[in-house]
């Protein structure tokens, strides 16, 4: 694991942030950390479990990270053959389009991984039941698994400047759903659910819930560049008001067994 990097300039302190946080003052040495523990993350699945349940965002963030994946011949030895690859949400769009979150990491990632097409896991966002459907398909591929271990090994999700995580958007109907509103925290229902309306930033999505993000073995938050700065000074200053989550997303994102962990470069990082 990577643990935190003591900053170059003295002015930039990590957040408060839930969960631990990795800082590096570079993007690009971000970008290794994250890519190490990813690794590492695997290989323990792989041993522990005989696969490795991987589940990506999409969003410009982590392209990157993708790509650094491919071409850096330190990760070229992730275990793909041994890997489920699944997708965090999905916009309501054919592959063919510039907006599919699938079509991107297909590109980059999958057609040069070398892992098994039966073992990716595209979302039929355009399906009526393509929520049922993705739902289904996670808990067959788990059902292997001893209780308590069938869960997503691994996720990697960015933030919106709105605080949005996934496509669950600030007081959109999946998010509000997925949230157990008397008690103010992420409720355990449905893993998959479609989201849309006024409140989704178009197209509609399909999106994984709390319910599912909140059981995986390891949540990790890619955020970098200085636009995201004040979202995540709203997050740091909130993390501990569960009345926030309706209009901080990201807020509700609490593994219930597993851990949170936030990668940041110093341009995203608030003022300390
Ligand atoms: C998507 C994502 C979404 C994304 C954030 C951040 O489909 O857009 O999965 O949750 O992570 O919107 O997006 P950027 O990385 O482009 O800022």
């Amino acid at each position: 694991m990577s643990d935190l990097i003591p900053f170059a300039q003295p002015n930039v302190t990590p957040p408060a942030l839930p969960g631990s946080v990795t800082v590096q003052h570079e993007t690009e040495d971000l970008l290794d950390a994250a890519a190490s523990d990813l690794l590492l993350h695997a290989f323990n699945c792989v041993r522990a479990f005989g696969d490795f349940h991987l589940a990506l965002s999409g969003g410009s963030t982590p392209l990157p990270l993708y790509q650094r994946l491919m071409i850096d011949p330190k990760y070229r030895e992730l275990p793909w053959n041994r890997t489920h690859l699944w997708i965090v949400d999905e916009r309501r769009v054919g592959f063919e389009s510039e907006l599919s979150n699938f079509r991107a990491i297909d590109e980059i990632l999958v057609e040069h991984s070398g892992i098994p097409r039966e073992q990716v896991h595209p979302i039929m966002a355009l399906q009526d039941d393509a929520d049922v459907a993705y739902e289904r398909q996670i808990r067959e591929s788990m059902f292997f698994r001893e209780k308590g271990q069938d869960r997503l090994d691994y996720v990697l999700l960015g933030m919106g400047t709105d605080g949005h995580t996934a496509s669950l958007f600030p007081h959109s109907p999946a998010l509000l759903d997925s949230l157990d509103v008397e008690r103010r925290q992420p409720q355990v229902g449905k893993l998959i659910a479609i989201n849309a309306g006024p409140k989704v930033t178009p197209p509609d999505r399909v999106t994984m819930t709390y319910a599912l993000l909140n059981g995986a073995r390891f949540v990790a938050v890619l955020v970098t560049g200085a636009g995201k700065r004040a979202t995540l000074a709203k997050v740091a200053a909130g993390k501990d008001d569960p009345a926030l989550m309706a209009e901080l997303p990201i807020l509700g994102v609490r593994p219930r067994v597993g851990e949170l962990r936030w990668y940041l470069d110093a341009a995203a990082c608030p003022e300390g």
